[in-house]
């Protein structure tokens, strides 16, 4: 597998952190941490589309449709997309539409961060926290066997639209946002460190 841990300095400076890849990856805990530490706002777009239409993400699938939330994620994406100095995880299933790469490929001073694990450790990591206090429903997750098949049609496209790939095993959010904030130390304008 390509790992690529860095970016070059001349990169254009960065105003958008975009972090993708699939269900139990960290996104929203790493992204959360990156963007304290960058004191840059947080997104997550689970949330933005749960506050666009007043239900939760499981409940949107149950009462309208898993093509309803689709549409609902690409409209909250390219809003999310508009802001700067954000930090934003995705949905594992955004880059699915290809409207939403193009969008994502096509959005400047924006770095797409794909967060890799293997199937095995993020469907148990979507387990434990499927059983904890608050626990996270992921309606995608009822089957197994088509939860693996997203996961393989899914690949190709997170590594199509990243800028740079992180490895998350046997690595905590707290240790990937600083590997993160490491590599694009140079893409970040006047990056405020505590
Ligand atoms: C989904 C992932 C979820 C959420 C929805 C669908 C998917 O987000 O958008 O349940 O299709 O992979 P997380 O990746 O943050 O769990």
């Amino acid at each position: 597998m390509n790992k690529v841990e860095g970016m070059p300095a001349s990169a254009a400076p960065l105003q958008r952190i975009v972090l993708t890849g699939f269900m139990g990856s960290g996104k929203t805990t790493t992204g959360r941490l990156l963007a304290e530490r960058l004191r840059w706002a947080f997104l997550d777009l689970d949330d933005e589309i749960a506050c666009r239409t007043g239900f939760p993400v499981p409940e949107i699938f149950a009462r309208f449709g898993e093509s309803f939330f689709r549409r609902e994620e690409s409209l909250a994406l390219a809003e999310c997309l508009t802001g700067r100095q954000v930090v934003l995880a995705l949905g594992g299933g955004a880059p699915e539409a290809e409207g939403n790469r193009a969008l994502l490929r096509g959005t400047p001073h924006t770095a797409v961060l794909y967060l890799e694990g293997a199937f095995e450790t993020l469907y148990a990591r979507c387990l434990a926290q499927a059983s904890a206090p608050h626990a996270v429903i992921r309606p995608v997750l009822a089957d197994a066997s088509s939860a693996r098949h997203r996961f393989t049609q899914r690949t190709p496209l997170y590594a199509e639209i990243a800028t740079a790939t992180f490895d998350t095993e046997g690595h905590s959010p707290e240790v990937l946002a600083g590997r993160i904030h490491k590599a694009l130390r140079f893409n970040i304008p006047a990056v405020k460190t505590p």
